[in-house]
């Protein structure tokens, strides 16, 4: 298992479409488990493969105190929504140290193929429902922050970019 570089906002790589998966072979496989690796390594609770620079509709999700209930979901469509909205916090591990609140819907169910291939419903509410929409977003090239006014947006780019250069710089 490898641990894989996230892309960090505003990279223009997150705002690719990412296109369905044909077959979940054993290079699929390999991928979300570096997928995984990388997402626990980075303490998140979710990981798209946009944000690896894979293009691919993947995403893995881990909301569990434990962290031992990985998700692994391929080609995820949701399959209904809650009219019931929910406003929460959302972090993301491509735009570190950045909370805001966003409102999504409450409850959603979502198919998807799992690792071997299956095809599977999740029913999820609370936090694995914000989740998973969080991690479709990605795929439709989407980072939470455009949720957020231009104003905001535009403060948390400034801030990510004086990030970037000083890290270029210690690097
Ligand atoms: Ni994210």
């Amino acid at each position: 298992m490898a641990i894989l570089p996230i892309l960090c906002y505003p990279d223009p790589r997150l705002h690719k479409v990412a296109k369905p998966v044909q077959a979940v072979d054993a290079r699929v496989r390999a991928l979300t488990a570096d997928m995984l690796a990388t997402m626990y390594e980075a303490n998140g609770i979710g990981l798209a493969a946009t944000q690896v620079d894979v293009h691919e509709r993947i995403i893995v999700i881990d909301v569990s105190e434990e962290r031992d209930q990985p998700l692994v979901l391929i080609n995820p469509e949701l399959v209904w929504t809650s009219e019931q909205r929910q406003l929460g916090d959302e972090g993301c591990l491509s735009v570190p140290g950045i909370y805001d609140s966003v409102e999504r819907a409450e409850a959603v169910r979502a198919r998807a193929l799992d690792a071997d291939g299956n095809v599977r419903e999740i029913e999820a509410e609370g936090l694995l429902a914000v989740c998973i929409q969080h991690e479709m977003d990605h795929l439709l090239g989407k980072v939470f922050v455009e949720y957020l006014s231009p104003l905001k947006r535009g403060r948390i780019k400034t801030k990510m970019l004086k990030q970037q250069k000083q890290q270029a710089v210690r690097a």
